[in-house]
């Protein structure tokens, strides 16, 4: 039986995701920074889907403890998703030197770090798939969200590298640009209702993309076009824009 392990694994859309890849028969490793929430969440998908499901302590900007995260794992998964993201508010964070680290260390630093280490082992496997979870707010800089959204821009091109460098020792890298979605991160924004997911939709298109092989997906379809739209826009007037 095959195993998927989610990193960030507390978030709305990681348990979205881990539940419809346990409806489909998979095993299932929780990984966050916060075992006492997984292990309830644990239990319900062990029972409900007749799956082995474990959990597993883990913090991304804890660098130094992500070699033996990984060799810890008695059960090497197939499917890695990392779920992993931080955005706090874009004045507050420029502010603070502490904030403008732990973005980019959450965003990108740190899924960085852990994804090299698995995707060596893929590669030494010539097996194995993974999910980042990005954002469209890497697709061009606005002054509300930059931190956040170069942190995810970096995210994105790092998962472009890495599928074109595995390519040839058959590991495949999916990403993932959700667009809206009705989760913790943004209970606090008064979202659009007809742009917004639910993380089940999320959890979905994920798996969906993992099983027919696809590169990079928009959970709703119209967020490509809303974005070609939105990088197409000329930097004279962009910049002018209180985006
Ligand atoms: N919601 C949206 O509209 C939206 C849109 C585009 C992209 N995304 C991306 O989707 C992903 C999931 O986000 P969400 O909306 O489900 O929000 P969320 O509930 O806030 O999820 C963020 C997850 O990241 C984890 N995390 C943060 N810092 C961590 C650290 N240092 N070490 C380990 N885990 C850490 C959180 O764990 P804790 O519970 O321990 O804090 C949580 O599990 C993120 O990558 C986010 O950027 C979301």
């Amino acid at each position: 039986m095959s195993t998927v392990l989610i990193i960030g694994a507390t978030s709305d859309i990681g348990f979205a995701t881990a539940k419809k890849f346990a409806a489909n028969g998979f095993n299932i490793q929780l990984a966050g920074r916060e075992t006492s929430i997984l292990e309830p969440m644990c239990s319900d998908i062990a029972i409900r889907y007749n799956v082995i499901c474990t959990t597993h302590k883990f913090d991304v900007t804890l660098f130094d403890t992500h070699e033996q995260f990984f060799h810890s794992l008695a059960t090497k998964p197939t499917v890695t998703v990392c779920v992993v993201g931080y955005m706090k508010d874009n004045e507050m964070v420029i502010k603070s030197q502490a904030e403008t680290l732990t973005t980019i260390n959450s965003n990108y630093a740190g899924p960085v770090s852990i994804l090299n280490i698995i995707s060596a082992y893929y590669a030494s496997q010539q097996n194995g798939t993974i999910v980042g979870i990005s954002s469209v707010a890497g697709l061009r800089g606005r002054q509300s969200n930059y931190i956040y959204g170069s942190a995810k821009a970096g995210f994105t091109a790092y998962l472009s590298g890495l599928r074109n460098k595995l390519f040839e020792s058959k590991v495949h890298v999916v990403t993932v640009l959700p667009g809206f979605v009705n989760t913790k991160m943004t209970a606090d924004l008064n979202l659009p209702k007809l742009l917004t997911a639910q993380p089940e939709d999320v959890g979905n298109a994920i798996f969906n993309a993992v099983k027919k092989k696809k590169n990079t997906i928009y959970v709703k379809w119209f967020w490509r076009w809303i974005m070609l739209i939105i990088v197409s826009v000329p930097e004279f007037i962009f910049k002018k824009k209180k985006l």
